[in-house]
């Protein structure tokens, strides 16, 4: 079906979590929602790269966005001697914050690139600003683009239910959401029935954050315990899931949140369809394959306990790997800004990322 979009300035893009000053950088502390909305300022990087380690800030485009400007805010807050080397060590520092979402080194990559090209330290607090605002802004138009590639795609003619997984929304982009973005699109197009949204063990981001986000914005959500999926699947009218991703390699397998595979195999039991919606930023043709992706593993404690109380007997042994990989062959479609991938492989990534 065809539709058409709607320009930017008339969508609303969602509660966003990242403000820029210019001289800092202000992230609203995703670890105290839905309870409190406080904001943290942050005027260096240092603090950028612990708050991207402690999820003050999360979600893959949204950790890129905040390194770019934890290296802009480097040069702003550079000594003035060797600003270079403070620069670089900066970079370093906020390289190392997370592993696996490849938005984080697409950023700084981005950053190094304009950096490298500085002749004084004027030119780098002036460039480096206008390089992280760019990163911002150009996220927030892939999310827009991805969603209207999505619901052509798609091309339903009647209100359906979809079930998504993690936050892929405003909170974890630049604003409006990738996944979220295509639920915001249905929703505006008046096609969707119902999201179902995985609470997302063990950091709640489907229950602290996605629902909190949709229901603020009056789009029909209901939560659900990870294990309820299947049952979802089988008895309601989940027509597609629709997932993010932190890294997707050369061959279409995708890096996302623990429990997206397990949807993946579920969908595919229950013909429903399966689709990835993420930034070309996302996209890592430099990585062959899922499997050579770095997968973060967090602290037994976030399995133990939630907020301090005790869940599971106190040193049990926990394995607590934060991503898994969807393999190309479950997935029906990755939407990026550059267009759908339709049942990817090595032969369909490389003739949009190529
Ligand atoms: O650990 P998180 O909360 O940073 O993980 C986030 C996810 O896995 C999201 O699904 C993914 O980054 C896409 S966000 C648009």
């Amino acid at each position: 079906m065809a539709t058409t979009p709607k320009p930017s300035s008339e969508r609303s893009i969602g509660t966003v979590a990242i403000r820029w000053h210019g001289s800092s950088l202000e992230l609203l502390d995703q670890r105290l929602l839905p309870g409190e909305e406080h904001w943290i300022t942050l005027e260096g990087a240092a603090g950028v790269s612990q708050s991207i380690r402690d999820m003050v800030v999360r979600g893959a485009p949204a950790i890129g966005i905040s390194a770019a400007y934890g290296v802009a805010l480097a040069a702003r807050h550079a000594g003035g001697g060797d600003w270079k080397a403070e620069i670089k060590q900066a970079i370093r520092e906020l390289a190392a914050s997370r592993p696996t979402a490849v938005n984080l080194f697409w950023a700084l990559q981005r950053m190094e690139r304009v950096f490298h090209a500085c002749h004084s330290l004027d030119e780098a607090v002036k460039r480096l600003a206008g390089e992280a605002e760019a990163i911002h802004e150009e996220d927030l138009a892939a999310n827009f683009a991805m969603a209207d590639h999505a619901l052509e795609f798609i091309g339903a003619e009647a209100p359906f239910s979809v079930l998504t997984h993690c936050n892929t929304g405003a909170l974890a982009t630049g604003g409006y959401g990738t996944a979220l973005g295509v639920v915001r699109r249905l929703h505006e197009e008046k096609l969707l029935a119902e999201v179902y949204a995985d609470e997302t063990r063990p950091w709640l981001q489907g229950g602290r954050l996605t629902a909190w986000e949709l229901s603020r914005d009056g789009i029909p959500v209901t939560l659900n315990a990870d294990g309820a999926a299947a049952a979802i699947m089988a008895r309601k009218d989940v027509r597609w899931v629709i997932v993010g991703a932190d890294r997707i390699t050369a061959n279409g397998d995708v890096v996302n949140k623990i429990g997206t595979y397990s949807l993946a195999v579920l969908a595919r039991h229950h013909k429903a369809g399966f689709m990835v919606v993420a930034p070309s930023s996302t996209v890592d043709m430099a990585m062959a394959a899922g499997a050579d992706v770095p997968i973060e593993e967090r602290d037994g404690i976030e399995i133990r306990e939630i907020r301090g109380i005790g869940l599971a007997p106190e040193g049990v042994k926990v394995f607590n790997p934060v991503f898994d990989v969807t393999p190309a062959s479950l997935i029906d479609a990755i939407v990026t800004e550059k267009g759908v991938v339709h049942n990817p492989n090595i032969t369909g990534m490389q003739a949009l990322f190529g």
